[in-house]
């Protein structure tokens, strides 16, 4: 009998998932803004502190409204990480702006904060950090930068919610922030997300942008006798069955973030000594973050260990994974100028990274199996 695989995501159910998708259909409400979608508001917004929250169908819809909401023309100019999803810039560039990539810190993969200044100009917009991996931007220095300069600042905060920099929960510092509850994530409804609206002023126009440019929310609200076309707009709600989905795994948001806080914890402290010895380096959590255990990687010594380490774990049934290849390097990224030493260290680090197997579920002797793995590899 071979041995059972070990995927590196997997979704499981942790509470009362699907006893509330059929509160939703015998409700008789199962498109956007029922009662679910009103309770992952409310509770969003109690706990993060944010002044609105509004569920939407990904995270890149959630960029999309961003990019929206700040009105950004043909010609501007956004900041970015290199190091990212594609959606974070996308959303930008849909919108016609020109994306300017910032490379990474070497420690936390993050934005760096140092190399930001250098890339403003006159059309700068809007700066995206991405707390990768849920540990924290130095959001201190982007926001005393982008206040400096009259620049937005929209926080894709797709890894890391009910992670805090400086005791302040991520998703709370931009005007506008993103989350992803895609199937990946540590709360998830298989495709969703929300915008965080911090700058109560986006409140209005994001809820008709998010209703295919109507007020059909102040209609709802009783506020208009009829709902007409106010603005631009796209579908960005999604259906109460999902927010239904989501809100169960949301009150359980303590047990879940303890079981990953427990699996990321193991990891560390079992492949620190083989990392020492091997060359390589786990994740590095200042002082001022509270990491969300989103994810657990190991940044091997070159490419050829990485891609060894992949099939090794690979000959065992275990699925690992590399992660974002550098936007400036991408097709797209070359067509608006970019070039391999624009940014080094994204450069770098995308062809040594390796993902973990992570996910709600996994048990104490899968994980063993993970990691005696990695401790059986040489280089
Ligand atoms: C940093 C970042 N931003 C945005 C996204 C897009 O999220 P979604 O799949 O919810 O659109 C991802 C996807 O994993 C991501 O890693």
């Amino acid at each position: 009998m071979s041995t059972p695989r070990i995927p590196f995501n997997r979704t499981s159910l942790v509470g009362n998932e699907l006893r509330y998708i059929t509160e939703a259909l015998e409700a008789g409400h199962i498109s956007g803004d029922g009662r679910f979608t009103k309770k992952c508001h409310e509770l969003l917004e109690k706990e993060l502190g944010a002044a609105k929250v509004l569920l939407t169908t990904s995270c890149t819809h959630a960029l999309e409204m961003a990019a929206l909401l700040l009105d950004i023309q043909d010609g501007d100019e956004v900041i970015v990480p290199s190091f990212t999803f594609v959606s974070t810039v996308n959303a930008f560039v849909l919108r016609g702006a020109r994306p300017r990539f910032c490379d990474s810190r070497a420690d936390t993969l993050n934005l760096d904060e140092l190399k930001i200044e250098s890339l403003i100009t006159a059309r700068t917009r809007a700066i995206v950090p991405v707390h990768y991996a849920g540990v924290g931007c130095e959001m201190d220095r982007i926001l005393a930068i982008a206040n400096r300069f009259g620049i937005a600042v929209v926080e894709d905060n797709a890894h890391g919610l009910y992670g805090k920099f400086k005791g302040k929960y991520l998703g709370t510092f931009g005007s506008l922030a993103t989350q992803s509850f895609h199937e990946t994530k540590n709360f998830s409804c298989g495709e969703g997300g929300a915008l965080l609206i911090n700058d109560i002023r986006h409140f209005e126009r994001a809820e008709i942008l998010r209703e295919k440019g109507t007020n059909r929310s102040r209609f709802f609200r009783g506020e208009v006798d009829k709902y007409t076309w106010v603005d631009l707009g796209s579908s960005f709600l999604p259906s109460d069955i999902l927010a239904a989905f989501l809100y169960a795994q949301l009150e359980h948001r303590e047990e879940i973030q303890s079981r990953r806080r427990r699996i990321w914890e193991y990891y560390n402290v079992n492949l620190a000594g083989w990392a020492k010895h091997h060359g390589a380096r786990l994740p590095i959590v200042p002082e001022c973050c509270e990491q969300s255990y989103h994810m657990f990687y190991l940044l091997l010594p070159s490419f050829e260990v990485r891609e060894g380490l992949i099939a090794h774990l690979g000959a065992r049934n275990i699925l690992s994974v590399f992660h974002y290849l550098p936007l400036h390097m991408s097709e797209m990224g070359r067509r608006w100028g970019g070039e391999k030493s624009d940014c080094p260290v994204a450069a770098k680090v995308s062809d040594r990274l390796l993902r973990l197997p992570f996910y709600n579920d996994l048990t104490e002797s899968d994980q063993d199996r993970v990691v005696s793995a990695v401790l059986d590899f040489t280089a």
